[in-house]
């Protein structure tokens, strides 16, 4: 098998750094008082390594790839539960559209026709949370997605950039073997303690649809540029079209980044919505430590994530800024 081939279907993306190794997560893997760990997708073994350098004197690795000489296990179809083990592991992403785009979804058909989820990721979690207790570097959108959480202790995001190879935005997760409420699962960003899960999960914008808005119409109003740029004083904004450094005879049915919104409100209101809306988007971004927003490739200058906003939270905004500059209009 040709190795571009080969990275794509087993994700072999392997850690260079600790970044991931925060001090809570230390305290974590101490406190589960585990002696064995475990890495069922263990690659270059570099997260065995990082283990026997904080103490780990038992190891056990499997991988499905013959040439990295661990012993050989499918482990997204099943991994056998290790008593006193810790999993430590950075699982392979593979997401389900991504491998028809790259035609090799017939390698790993299997796994999607097993996985209720969109990416190989997930159902790696599902196996892993066989184990009793474990540590996963996993995607930032997991955080935002609608995999149960219960067994988790922790969330953390990790801006630091991992690996070497790719600029994936990546979250640690610590599990146990007890279900908790979400208002008991710890959310970090880097070092930092953000909230509980339960806190970010009541914070989420959902649209009433009660206003007409309509996105990606080119007669629309109001330009929205949904990505933070590289540059930190160029964030996501709502403007004016003629405002916004970019084509608006470019934008199609499926822009995500750049859009113009059309709403049924007269001009005058116009540039009321538009402050409105940057005045809650960044109340909002500053209350849910940006967690709640979609992780975008690259970071800013300033080594801050980057990140999107979806349209439902856009539009939720759009319609809380709709009232505030119509307090006394009807909504249908
Ligand atoms: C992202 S790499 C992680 C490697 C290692 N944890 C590290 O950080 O160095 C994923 C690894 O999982 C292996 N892998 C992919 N699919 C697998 C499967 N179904 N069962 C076991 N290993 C698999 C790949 O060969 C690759 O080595």
């Amino acid at each position: 098998m040709n190795a571009i081939i080969k990275k794509q279907i087993l994700g072999q993306f392997f850690t260079k750094n600790n970044f991931w190794l925060k001090n809570h997560v230390l305290d974590f893997i101490k406190s589960t008082k585990a002696t064995i760990a475990f890495d069922p997708f263990a690659g270059s073994g570099d997260l065995l390594k990082a283990a026997k350098e904080i103490g780990f004197k038992k190891i056990k690795g499997f991988d499905i790839d013959e040439l990295l000489n661990w012993e050989i296990n499918d482990s997204l179809l099943s991994i056998p539960k290790i008593k006193n083990s810790i999993i430590i592991t950075n699982p392979p992403y593979l997401a389900n559209y991504s491998a028809k785009r790259k035609n090799i979804y017939d390698s790993v058909k299997k796994y999607f026709e097993i996985c209720k989820y969109g990416d190989v990721y997930q159902l790696a979690i599902e196996q892993c949370l066989n184990n009793d207790f474990g540590i996963m570097i996993i995607p930032e959108t997991f955080i935002n997605s609608k995999f149960p959480k219960h067994r988790l202790a922790s969330i953390t995001i990790i801006e630091d950039q991992l690996f070497n190879d790719t600029e994936n935005p990546v979250c640690v997760i610590c599990f146990d073997n007890k279900n908790k409420t979400y208002n008991n699962i710890k959310v970090y960003k880097n070092d930092k303690l953000l909230g509980s899960l339960g806190y970010f999960e009541k914070m989420r914008q959902t649209p009433q649809k009660n206003i007409y808005i309509k996105f990606n119409s080119p007669k629309g109003q109001i330009a929205l540029r949904a990505v933070d740029t590289t540059n930190p004083a160029k964030p996501i904004s709502f403007m004016k079209p003629e405002e916004i450094d970019y084509d608006l005879s470019d934008i199609k049915q499926s822009s995500r980044l750049i859009t113009v919104v059309e709403m049924n409100t007269k001009k005058e209101a116009i540039e009321k919505i538009i402050k409105f809306s940057n005045d809650l988007l960044f109340d909002f971004r500053k209350k849910t430590n940006d967690i709640l927003l979609s992780p975008f490739k690259g970071n800013k200058k300033n080594g801050e994530r980057r990140r999107r906003l979806d349209y439902l939270t856009a539009r939720a905004i759009l319609e809380n800024a709709y009232e505030m500059a119509h307090p006394n209009a009807k909504l249908f």
